[in-house]
C-alpha cells in the first residue's frame, strides 16, 4: 500500500495534546457507507437509545481520557464531523478498506508514538472496562478484542495455533469451511504500540476477497515481526456490530436492557421493564414508580418519589419531585413539572412552566404558558399560542382556577388567585381576584322542546 496516496483531509477542531506519552490515541473508523442499511443517513448516524451510533463511540472513547480522538469519515459525511466535534475528523477519501482507514488517519494526524486504540463506529455498545483491559494488553505490542460467537456469520476467524496464540484473523469471505467453523470471531477493536502498527499498516495488501486493505492482516504480520498478539475476550452482546436495520434494532434491544437495569438498581420501580424506553440520558430520582408503557426521548429529569403512569411519553422535560403524570400524558421539550403537580391523561405540554402543587388533569394543550402554584386548569383548556405566524405566551397566576373548556388566546395573562367561569374564550388580560366570564347568556324557554315535538309529530 506504500505507493498508495493516504493523506487524508483532516479536520482539527481540538488542540493537540500528546504530551501524555501514555495517553492513547484512539481512531474511530466510521468512513463506511453503511450500504446495508438501505438508508440515506450515514449508518453511524442511526440513532441508539435517543443518539448518534458514533455518539455513544465517541463517548465511550472520552472516558478512557484519551490524548486525542481521531475519527475517520467519509467524503460527504459532514453531518457525521459536526457530531463528533469538537475531535479530530480526518476524510479517507477511497474507502479502501479498515487497515487503510487506520494508516490514512495516523498519517494524517502524524501519530507516531504511544498506543493507539482502534474504535469501530458500527459497534456502539462496548464498554470502557473492556477497552481498558484491551488497551493494558496492547499498548506495547498488539491486542485484539474477541467473542464467542453464538451465530459467528460474517465475522472475521480468529485462528489460533497449537499453543493457543492467535496467529491470524481470516475475513469470512476469504475462509475456508474449516475456518468458517471457529466460533471465536473478531469484534474488530485493536490496540497497539503506533510506530509498530505504522510499521505493519505499510505492509499490507489487498490480495483477498474484497481486494481492500484488511486492519486484520496486521495480527499475520506482527507474528512475522516476532510479536506476540493478545487476545482478550468479552460477552458478545459488547461487542455487537450493526450492519442492517435488524442489528440497529437488536444493539437497541440490548442497550434499553442496560438502561432499565441502571434505572432499577438506582431506585425507580419499573413495573414492566420490558415496555419501558430510556433515552441514553434519562435521570431518574429514586423511589419514582414508572408504569407499562412508557417511552422517554432524550433529555428527560425525573425527581424523586414521581410516579409516571401507563402510557406516557416525556421529553426534554424536568419533572420535580412527587409529581404525578399520566395514564397517558405528553410533556414535550421545555416542560417543567412543579413538585407535587398533577398532569392527567390527554394532557399536553410544551415549553410551560406548571407549578409546584397546580393541576391539569383532563384532555389540555399548554403550550408557551407558565402557570402559578396550586393553579387548577379545567377539562378542555387550550392555550391558544399560535396565530399562524408566531408563537405568544400565556401566564397564570398561582392559585388561579380555570374552568373547563377554556380557549386562551395568548399572548394573554390569568391573575393570581382569578377565576376563569367554564366555556370562555378568553382574550383579555384578567386581573388577580378577579372573575371573567366570557359566554354568551343562556336563554331559557319555557315548553318550548314539547311544542317541537309536537308540531314534528302532525307534519308526519
Ligand atoms: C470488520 C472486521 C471483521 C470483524 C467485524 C466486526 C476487517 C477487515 N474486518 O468487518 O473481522 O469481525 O468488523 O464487526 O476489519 N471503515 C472505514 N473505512 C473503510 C472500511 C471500513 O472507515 O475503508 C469502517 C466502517 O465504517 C465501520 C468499520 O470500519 O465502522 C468496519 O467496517 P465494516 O465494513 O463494517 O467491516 P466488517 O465487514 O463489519
Ligand atoms: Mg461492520
Amino acid at each position: 500500500m506504500s505507493a498508495l496516496e493516504v493523506t487524508g483531509r483532516i479536520w482539527q477542531t481540538s488542540a493537540m495534546s500528546t504530551e501524555d506519552a501514555a495517553s492513547p490515541t484512539i481512531v474511530i473508523l466510521a468512513a463506511g457507507q453503511g450500504t446495508r442499511m438501505q438508508s440515506r443517513l450515514p449508518k453511524v448516524m442511526h440513532p441508539l437509545a435517543g443518539r448518534p451510533m458514533i455518539r455513544h463511540v465517541v463517548a465511550t472513547a472520552e472516558a478512557l481520557a484519551p490524548g486525542r480522538i481521531l475519527v475517520v469519515v467519509g467524503p460527504e459525511m459532514d453531518s457525521v464531523r459536526a457530531t463528533v466535534a469538537p475531535h479530530t475528523a480526518v476524510e479517507q477519501r477511497e474507502r479502501l478498506g479498515t487497515g487503510h482507514a487506520v494508516r490514512t488517519a495516523l498519517e494524517a494526524a502524524e501519530v507516531t508514538a504511544g498506543p493507539v486504540l482502534i474504535l469501530f463506529g458500527d459497534v456502539p455498545l462496548v464498554p470502557a472496562a473492556v477497552l481498558e483491559r484491551l488497551l493494558a494488553a496492547g499498548a506495547q505490542g498488539l491486542a485484539v478484542l474477541g467473542f464467542d460467537a453464538a451465530d459467528p456469520g460474517s465475522y472475521g476467524r480468529l485462528v489460533l495455533d497449537t499453543t493457543g496464540a492467535l496467529s491470524a484473523i481470516v475475513e469470512a469471505k476469504d475462509a475456508d469451511a474449516a475456518t468458517l467453523a471457529l466460533r471465536l470471531c473478531n469484534a474488530g477493536m485493536m490496540a497497539a504500540d503506533a510506530s509498530l502498527l505504522r510499521r505493519w499498516l505499510q505492509d499490507l495488501t489487498a490480495n483477498n476477497a474484497q481486494g481492500e486493505y484488511y486492519l486484520t492482516d496486521v495480527v499475520a504480520l506482527a507474528r512475522e515481526d516476532g510479536h506476540a498478539v493478545a487476545v482478550i475476550r468479552c460477552p458478545e452482546a459488547d461487542v455487537v456490530g450493526i450492519n442492517t436495520r435488524a442489528q440497529l434494532a437488536a444493539a437497541e434491544g440490548i442497550l434499553q436492557a442496560r438502561l432499565r437495569a441502571a434505572a432499577m438498581a438506582g431506585g425507580a420501580t419499573l413495573i414492566d421493564p420490558a415496555s419501558v424506553w430510556f433515552s441514553w440520558d434519562t435521570k431518574l430520582g429514586r423511589d419514582v414508580l414508572v408504569q407499562p408503557s412508557v417511552l422517554f426521548g432524550p433529555g428527560v429529569e425525573i425527581g424523586d418519589g414521581v410516579e409516571i403512569r401507563a402510557f406516557s411519553h416525556l421529553e426534554g422535560c424536568i419533572v420535580a419531585e412527587g409529581a404525578i403524570i399520566g395514564p397517558f400524558a405528553r410533556l414535550r421539550p421545555g416542560t417543567r413539572i412543579g413538585s407535587a403537580a398533577h398532569v392527567g391523561n390527554f394532557v399536553e405540554l410544551k415549553a410551560t412552566d406548571l407549578g409546584d402543587g397546580a393541576k391539569a388533569n383532563h384532555l389540555s394543550y399548554l403550550g408557551d404558558a407558565s402557570i402559578g402554584a396550586r393553579a387548577n386548569i379545567g377539562a378542555g383548556t387550550i392555550t391558544c399560542n399560535y396565530d399562524g405566524f408566531r408563537k405568544s405566551r400565556t401566564v397564570i397566576g398561582a392559585d388561579a382556577f380555570i374552568g373547563s373548556n377554556t380557549a386562551l388566546v395568548a399572548p394573554v395573562s390569568i391573575g393570581d388567585g382569578a377565576l376563569v367561569a367554564a366555556g370562555a374564550t378568553i382574550t383579555r388580560n384578567v386581573p388577580a381576584d378577579a372573575v371573567a366570564v366570557a359566554r354568551a347568556d343562556q336563554e331559557v324557554r319555557q315548553g318550548a322542546a314539547a311544542r317541537f315535538r309536537e308540531r314534528r309529530k302532525k307534519k308526519e
